[in-house]
Parts: C-alpha cells; sequence; structure tokens
C-alpha cells in the first residue's frame, strides 16, 4: 500500500468559510483533535493576516507533537519571516508558500509576466528554504495553467528548495481525466520530479472535489490537501473524511492509504461542525445521521440478513457508536472523570470540576446523559472565551398565543455591573434580541439563525447558532441549553462577545486568500 500523506487545512481554508470564525481556544481544540485523527500535517492558519492568526499559529506549533503543523504565506519576504516567527517553535517548522500560475491570475490579479512570476516564486522558496527545513509550494489555480509553464516553474522551485508541490484547484473546475492527465504530464515532464512529493487540493465548486482528488492520487499524488466535513471557501474543499474511507474501502483499486485512525472520524465531525457552526447534512457521505439508516423495507430486509448486502461502510469503521445511556443523576465524580478520559480528553482539574457542576445540572433535567451530551459539554468548556465581556445571568420570557412576547433579562457588563432590562418583539427569540440588544447599548444586526439537537429525543440540549453584525464588525455565536430560548440568547451574547473580542485583534486586508 502506498502510504499518502493527509495535509489538513480545516483552520486555514476551511476557516474561509462564510460566517465561521474560530477563537484561539476552539482552533487549538480542532487541531488537538486532528492529531488524534492522525493527520500527517495540518495548517493552522495564515500567520500574517492578523495578530490572533499568528498567536493561534504559534500555539498550535508549540502545541501538537504527534502532526507537523505548517502556516500560509504569499510570496512575500514580510510574510514569510511572520510564518518563521510563529512556527519555528514546532516540531517540524513547515512552510506554504503560494503564488498564482493561471493565466487569468497573473494578468488579472498579481499583474505580474510568466517570468516574472517564476523569479518571485524562485525567490521566495529560496529565501524560505534558508529558515525552513520543509518548504511546500502551490500553483495556485494550477488546474487552469498551462502545463509548460508549470513544468517550467515546478523545475526551478524545487531547485530552490521545496519538497512538496500542491497543484490546486482552486476554483473546483477540473474534471477527473483532466487532473489525471495533469499529475501524469508534470511526472514525465519536470526532470527533477523524484526529489518531491506532488500534492492534489481539490474545491468542491463543481461537487468533484473527493472525485477528483481519488484520481490525482491514482495518477501519483503522494499528499492530499482537504478539510473536515469538507468546508471552505464557496462550496468548501475535499472532505478528507471521504477520501480516507473512500481509500480504505475501495483499497483493491487504489492501492493506497492514509495514516488515519479512522474511528475517530465522527468525533472529528462533531468537533468541527459544533465549533463552526457548519451543520452536517443528514445524508453527507460517511458522517451524515442517515449514512448508515436503512430505510425502505426491501433494504432493512436485506441488512438483517446480510449487512453487506447494502452497507458498505460499517458505522464502527468511522467511530459512529451507539451513543449508548452512560451516565445519570446519582453518577459520582470518579466516573465522570473516568467517562471524560475514555471519550479522549485531557482535563484539568479544574476544567473537571466546572464540567462536573455542568454535567450535575443536565442530569437534573435530563435522565439519560449520553456521550454526546457529555462531548457537548466539554466542547463549551474547551472552547470558553478568550474575555467573556457580557455574561448572561437571568432570562424570563412571557409568551402566549394572545400575547405580545416579552423578555426580561439580567446581564453583567464588561465592567462586571449588573444590568436588567425588558423588551417586546413579534416572536420570544426577538423580544430576547431585543432585549439584549439594550443592555449592550448599540444595534445588532442578526443576519443568520440556525437550530440542532445535540442528540434525539425531547429532552435533548439544544445548539443555536447564529451570525450577527455589531459595531461595525461581524462573528458567528454558538449557544447550548436546555432550553431553545436560552440557548438563543447565549449564542447572541456569544457572538457579541467575539465581536469585542476580534477588536483585539482585528485582521488586516489579506483575509481572504482567494480572489
Ligand atoms: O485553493 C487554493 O489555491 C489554495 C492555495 C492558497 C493553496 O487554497
Ligand atoms: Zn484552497
Amino acid at each position: 500500500m502506498r502510504k499518502i500523506n493527509v495535509f489538513d487545512t480545516t483552520l486555514r481554508d476551511g476557516e474561509q468559510t462564510p460566517g465561521v470564525n474560530l477563537n484561539f481556544e476552539e482552533k487549538l481544540q480542532i487541531a488537538t483533535q486532528l492529531e488524534r485523527l492522525g493527520v500527517d500535517i495540518i495548517e493552522a492558519g495564515f500567520p500574517a493576516a492578523s495578530e490572533g492568526d499568528f498567536q493561534a499559529v504559534k500555539t498550535i506549533a508549540e502545541t501538537v507533537r504527534g502532526s507537523s503543523v505548517t502556516g500560509l504565506s504569499r510570496s512575500v519576504q514580510k510574510e514569510i519571516d511572520a510564518a518563521w516567527e510563529a512556527l519555528k517553535g514546532g516540531a517540524e517548522p513547515r512552510l506554504h508558500v503560494f503564488i498564482a500560475t493561471s493565466p487569468i491570475h497573473m494578468k488579472h490579479k498579481l499583474r505580474m509576466s510568466p517570468d516574472e512570476v517564476v523569479e518571485n516564486a524562485v525567490e521566495s522558496v529560496k529565501y524560505a528554504a534558508k529558515k525552513f527545513p520543509h518548504v511546500q509550494w502551490s500553483a495556485e489555480d494550477a488546474c487552469r495553467s498551462d502545463l509548460d509553464f508549470l513544468v517550467r516553474i515546478i523545475e526551478k522551485v524545487i531547485d530552490a528548495g521545496a519538497e512538496v508541490i500542491n497543484l490546486p484547484d482552486t476554483v473546483g473546475y477540473i474534471t477527473q481525466e483532466e487532473i489525471r492527465h495533469l499529475f501524469t504530464y508534470v511526472q514525465e515532464h519536470v526532470p527533477n520530479i523524484d526529489k518531491a512529493i506532488l500534492s492534489t487540493h481539490c474545491h468542491d465548486d463543481l461537487g468533484m472535489a473527493t472525485a477528483n482528488s481519488l484520481a490525482a492520487i491514482e495518477a501519483g499524488a503522494g499528499q492530499v490537501e482537504g478539510t473536515i466535513n469538507g468546508i471552505g471557501e464557496r462550496a468548501g474543499n475535499a472532505a478528507l473524511e471521504e477520501v480516507a474511507v473512500a481509500l480504505k474501502i475501495r483499497n483493491d483499486h487504489y492501492q493506497a492509504e492514509t495514516g488515519f485512525t479512522l474511528s475517530e472520524i465522527k468525533r472529528t465531525s462533531s468537533l468541527v461542525s459544533k465549533l463552526t457552526g457548519m451543520i452536517v447534512p443528514n445524508n453527507k457521505a460517511v458522517i451524515g445521521d442517515n449514512a448508515f439508516a436503512h430505510e425502505s423495507g426491501i433494504h432493512q430486509d436485506g441488512v438483517l440478513k446480510e449487512t453487506t448486502t447494502y452497507e458498505i461502510i460499517t458505522p464502527d469503521l468511522v467511530g459512529v457508536s451507539s451513543n449508548r445511556m452512560v451516565l445519570g443523576k446519582l453518577s459520582g465524580r470518579h466516573a465522570f472523570k473516568e467517562k471524560i478520559k475514555e471519550l479522549g480528553y485531557n482535563a484539568t482539574e479544574e476544567e473537571l470540576n466546572r464540567v462536573f457542576k455542568e454535567f450535575k445540572k443536565l442530569a437534573d433535567k435530563k435522565k439519560e446523559i449520553t456521550d454526546d451530551d457529555i462531548f457537548a459539554l466539554m466542547t463549551e468548556e474547551k472552547a470558553g472565551e478568550m474575555v467573556k465581556h457580557y455574561e448572561l445571568q437571568t432570562l424570563q420570557v412571557n409568551y402566549g398565543t394572545n400575547n405580545i412576547p416579552t423578555a426580561t433579562i439580567t446581564m453583567t457588563n464588561p465592567e462586571e455591573k449588573i444590568i436588567q432590562e425588558a423588551a417586546t418583539g413579534s416572536g420570544s427569540v426577538e423580544a430576547i434580541y431585543n432585549t439584549i440588544e439594550r443592555i449592550i447599548g448599540g444595534e445588532a444586526k442578526l443576519t443568520d439563525y440556525r437550530i440542532q439537537s445535540t442528540t434525539g429525543g425531547r429532552d435533548s440540549l439544544a445548539e443555536v447558532y447564529v451570525h450577527v453584525e455589531y459595531a461595525g464588525d461581524e462573528a458567528s455565536g454558538r449557544g447550548t441549553a436546555n432550553d431553545v430560548l436560552e440557548a438563543s440568547a447565549r449564542a447572541y451574547i456569544n457572538a457579541v462577545n467575539r465581536v469585542l473580542n476580534q477588536k483585539k485583534w482585528p485582521r488586516k486586508n489579506i483575509e481572504k486568500i482567494h480572489v
């Protein structure tokens, strides 16, 4: 079996998903889980983009030891320097530097001639290779680039010190036959290609990112890039869990495998979904809720007689457990601590104490506490905001079919003063949001609101995701509670707190890498 290196860009390309903004602790939590999943290279961010990105990449590089941590940089010395400062404490510092190579990008975006692009790419790789032991070079929009131009520039950047050559399908345009041809052509025409690993990075604009990644692997790619759940710019990136499971299930065909611990897939997917607010569709391949559900009578009958009739992936393979009832109201701290360990968390005593308190509160309201509930509580604990500017104290809502919905809320403000306000709205949620707006003393515009339950059952925890524009900035927020209205209030306050935290470390103009 050929080993395919997995390069995960959930924290960089994935974070470019509209409406997704992860805070420092959330990024660290995802990076730690990616390490547990067995990702070879974690792209932790774009260090030159903002002080926040810089600090997140630095902390991840210094914390994660089982995966190589990388950061993105344009072909600009100042950005390479920033990346080095962020990554130099890592176990295996690695730079990902890129420049566009397609005629469209060179002419309209870079306004550079092909010769200037070659010169710039070579200079940057040489400069980077003096600092970094590992340099990856990407030809942005490679799949719409001239093949002979690619051959010329790749040979030169390998000579300059690049050891991984990534050929992205930046706009999700290529077909399987074409990507196979591209990878074959490069291997047949670049004289020093044996000194580098070829990498594939596909976007999903035509719904072909996974198929194209697999086709590139068939044609010799030794590294595959993508994100968990396929999140990312526009229609997203190749979903890594799909690629890894396809290689596993069809290893007879591909003769290749990743180093993934496949049973960590479901956990990783749920964590990314929860923290980004990107809900996984029920019919999503490999990890969707319906991926293992058999609805029609003929299928059920077949599966009952022999599972392989309609099931090519077993739930166990990707870590979909029976989500059994684990703990209850009478469970003690010891059992709780063991459960947290079993779920793969490293919790400090302080964290344990706080989550145990939340668990007890939940157990008072909910009879059966499942793994998913504990996972939700632990995720919230680990994702604590850097600073809680506003905090919910009490919430009361008056609703009746013939009444005007009214909310009364008590919150602490950034000066830790307790403020109480009341307001009405056309519905309970609007009444809550109008009341919060009074307390924060500014207009906040709600641009997205989504709700889902953490588990099945009528006593499930509610999870609310919002996107809010406030004080000239915007952020997503998340709230979890037994009650949908409380979860709604918490999500809104969370978004406002994130806006205020972002103001501390504003992003520069280069927030979006793609044009
Ligand atoms: O899609 C793309 O081209 C990218 C590059 C920055 C590698 O994400
Ligand atoms: Zn990309």
